[in-house]
């Protein structure tokens, strides 16, 4: 395992309003971009994005279901995927599914032909994982050994470095061929189904969305201590093959950082 080598863009904003709208900007200009750009026919006009889950992305999805940002893409155009899901069912508090539907798809008018959520309700977690494997491979015409290439991937970041449901030390951190796999988280809802960091990596554009002093020391370890080791702080081990990997942090989650903080200019305005 390689640690994160390559640089990442970080926007550091004042609070997590603004972390959000930002967020929302960029998610649209990427929207917008994927559906105008397409490499190909057959791919035409879409835009596909991977949701992350837990509490933090709820004011991203709430802002980017409320105005300007309801009528700035042609949402129609969006497919929707989840990054990692609880095995729970989808009404239950935990679901990310549920997350995502109160806050996103439900005002939004997303049909549910465009949802591509993974069935946390299965009984059995590993047909679960491979049948969304399936999913994406047909979806993304990704047969093995290639992999679904999202245009985004949304990620938090745990406090403990994890992101999706790839934690510390799990052996899913050393998949190679598998893209979604199912595993076990320390706490909270225990089983879980995640994608992999093969198919992380292959994203056009990670985005990081981090709000919080409870995850400011999580941030620091992540971006900049070089000796801390990578499977303890999977968030390190993602560094696009070739798309870009861009952080939003409001202040407090920020505030451990201690190289200048690069603003980077948002050229999607
Ligand atoms: C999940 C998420 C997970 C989340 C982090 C941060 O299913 O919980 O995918 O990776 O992003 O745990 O969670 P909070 O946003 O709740 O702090």
């Amino acid at each position: 395992m390689t640690p994160m080598s390559v640089s990442p863009e970080i926007r550091v904003l004042d609070h997590d309003q603004e972390v959000a709208a930002e967020a929302a900007d960029l998610f649209v200009w990427l929207g917008e971009q994927a559906i105008r750009t397409r490499a190909n026919e057959a791919e035409a006009g879409r835009f596909r994005v991977a949701l992350s889950g837990g509490s933090t992305p709820r004011l991203l999805y709430q802002t980017l279901a409320g105005s300007p940002y309801a009528k700035r893409l042609d949402w129609e155009r969006v497919e929707f995927y989840f990054g990692d899901e609880r095995c729970v069912p989808p009404d239950h508090p935990d679901s990310n599914f549920r997350l995502a539907e109160e806050t996103l798809f439900r005002q939004l008018n997303i049909p549910t032909e465009r949802i591509f959520r993974m069935q946390g309700e299965a009984e059995e977690p590993e047909r679960a994982a491979r049948d969304y494997e399936a999913l994406l491979r047909k979806q993304f015409s990704a047969p093995a050994p290639q992999w679904p290439r999202f245009d985004l991937i949304l990620l938090g970041l745990g406090d403990d470095g994890h992101i999706a449901s790839l934690f510390p030390q799990s052996p899913a951190l050393e998949e190679k061929t598998r893209a979604v796999v199912a595993t076990w988280a320390p706490q909270g809802v225990r089983e879980r189904l995640t994608v992999t960091l093969p198919v992380i990596n292959q994203a056009q554009t990670i985005v990081f969305v981090v709000t919080g002093a409870r995850k400011a020391a999580a941030v620091r370890t992540v971006l900049e201590d070089q000796n801390a080791i990578p499977a303890r702080y999977p968030a390190k081990l993602v560094q696009p093959v070739g798309g870009r990997l861009i952080w939003f942090l409001d202040r407090h989650a920020a505030a451990e950082l201690r190289v200048t903080k690069q603003q980077v200019p948002p050229e999607e305005e």
